[in-house]
């Protein structure tokens, strides 16, 4: 079974690109590498020892993404694809697509709200129309706990009423609409909506992980620099939240947790399930100080902070009931807390200054 996943180069995509592997799957990649670089993929087929068709390409640009559907049902049926859908369909060998491809930065989608829009609503809808052109209706799509907006009661449920205050937040429900209206005008696609809650850590081997371009705007990745020098002292955001100790608690997910959760929802698609939503949490919350911590621990090393006022637009908790993806899925994050300390630092350790290479787009 082959997976198309765009945005495979990524920090997530790399490391379910991994799992994909690892658990039989085939997969090609379409990423335009605009926040990663392809020595991840070339990290990925080091760590699994097989090769990764990929594609430089903007999932915007609706042909060299129909050229990577009509490569794979040519180089399988020799027939040259016509325009109408229903020639393509089953001409095409890719079974699911796996769509993590899109900006994510919250702050930056205040500043470049139309890049957001582009990206994520026209790259995805770019997508969809030549997924259904080429009759392939299987889809995992990255959404975000940020839909839950401020939660009225932890932890949160799939079901509970979405709210979203920022533009990056607005594309992740927009999409997750679109995909609901999808599935009503045509009930054959089949639609996992996995959202995330906060992924950290890195693959064990240390060989892949999260390499942000510039000042990091997530915890983990801003505590990992600081512990190797790149940054003088974390800013933490508060500590007079209604909290264990007043600062910002999440729940923090191991990404290789988080990429096997892709590898459950992919044979959940193919029993015809429809459109479904799945929680990707660990259930528990962690404070920042917590993960400070934690993190000197995981590295040997004191983490200097300083308490700054709260960062606009940030909630005081939120964490996941993941029982819905544990029941519905058979999946469950195991990792824990100190791992994800540990194999951050095995990544950051290794590689100071990330993937070294110079990012491209
Ligand atoms: P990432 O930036 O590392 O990966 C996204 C990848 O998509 C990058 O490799 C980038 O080059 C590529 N990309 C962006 N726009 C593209 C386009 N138009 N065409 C082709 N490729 C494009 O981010 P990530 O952390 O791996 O996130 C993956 C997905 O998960 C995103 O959709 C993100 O919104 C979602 N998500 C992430 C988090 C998080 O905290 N990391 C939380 C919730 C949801
Ligand atoms: N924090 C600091 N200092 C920093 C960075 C973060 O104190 O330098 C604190 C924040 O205030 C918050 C916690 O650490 O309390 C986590 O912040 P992150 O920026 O790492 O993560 P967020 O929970 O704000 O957001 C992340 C992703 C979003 C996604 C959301 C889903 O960045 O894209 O998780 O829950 F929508």
């Amino acid at each position: 079974m082959k997976i198309l996943v765009t945005g495979g180069a990524g920090y997530i995509g790399s490391h379910t690109c991994v799992e994909l592997i690892k658990d039989g799957w085939d997969v090609v990649v379409v990423d335009n590498l605009s926040n990663s670089s392809s020595e991840a993929l070339q990290r990925v087929e080091a760590i699994t020892g097989r090769t990764i068709e990929f594609h430089q390409a903007d999932i915007r640009d609706k042909a060299a993404l129909s050229k990577i559907f009509k490569t794979r049902s040519e180089m399988h049926h020799h027939v040259e694809p016509k325009n109408e859908e229903q020639n393509n369909t089953g001409n095409c060998s890719i079974d699911a697509v796996i769509h993590f491809a899109g900006l994510k930065a919250v702050g930056e989608s205040v500043e470049m709200p139309l890049e957001y829009y582009s990206n994520n609503i026209t790259g995805t809808l770019a997508l969809l129309e030549v997924m259904r052109e080429y009759g392939v209706k299987n889809l995992v799509f990255s959404s975000s706990a940020t839909v839950y907006g401020d939660p009225h009661a932890l932890p949160i449920k799939e079901d509970f009423p979405l709210s979203v205050t920022n533009p990056y937040g607005r594309t992740k429900l927009m999409i997750e609409e679109i995909l609901k209206d999808l599935h009503v005008s045509d009930p054959s696609w089949n639609i996992s909506i996995l959202r995330y809650f906060n992924p950290v850590g890195a693959h064990k081997s240390g060989k892949i992980g999260e390499d942000p371009l510039g000042i990091p705007n997530n915890l983990l990745p801003y505590i990992a620099q600081v512990a190797v020098g790149r940054l003088p002292f974390l800013n933490v955001f508060g500590n007079d939240y209604n909290t264990v100790d007043g600062t910002g608690v999440r729940d923090f997910i191991h990404v290789s947790d988080l990429a096997s959760g892709h590898t459950k929802a992919l044979p959940k698609l193919f029993t015809n399930p429809g459109v479904v939503t799945y929680n990707l949490g660990t259930g528990r919350g962690h404070s920042v100080m917590e993960l400070v911590r934690a993190f000197e621990k995981a590295c040997g090393r004191e983490i200097p902070f300083k308490i700054v006022p709260r960062r606009a637009g940030d909630i005081a908790a939120c964490y996941a009931d993941p029982s819905k993806a544990q029941k519905e899925l058979d999946w469950k994050a195991t990792r824990t807390v100190e791992k994800m300390c540990q194999d951050t630092w095995n990544w950051q350790s290794n590689n100071p200054t990330g993937f070294n290479k110079i990012h491209t787009g």
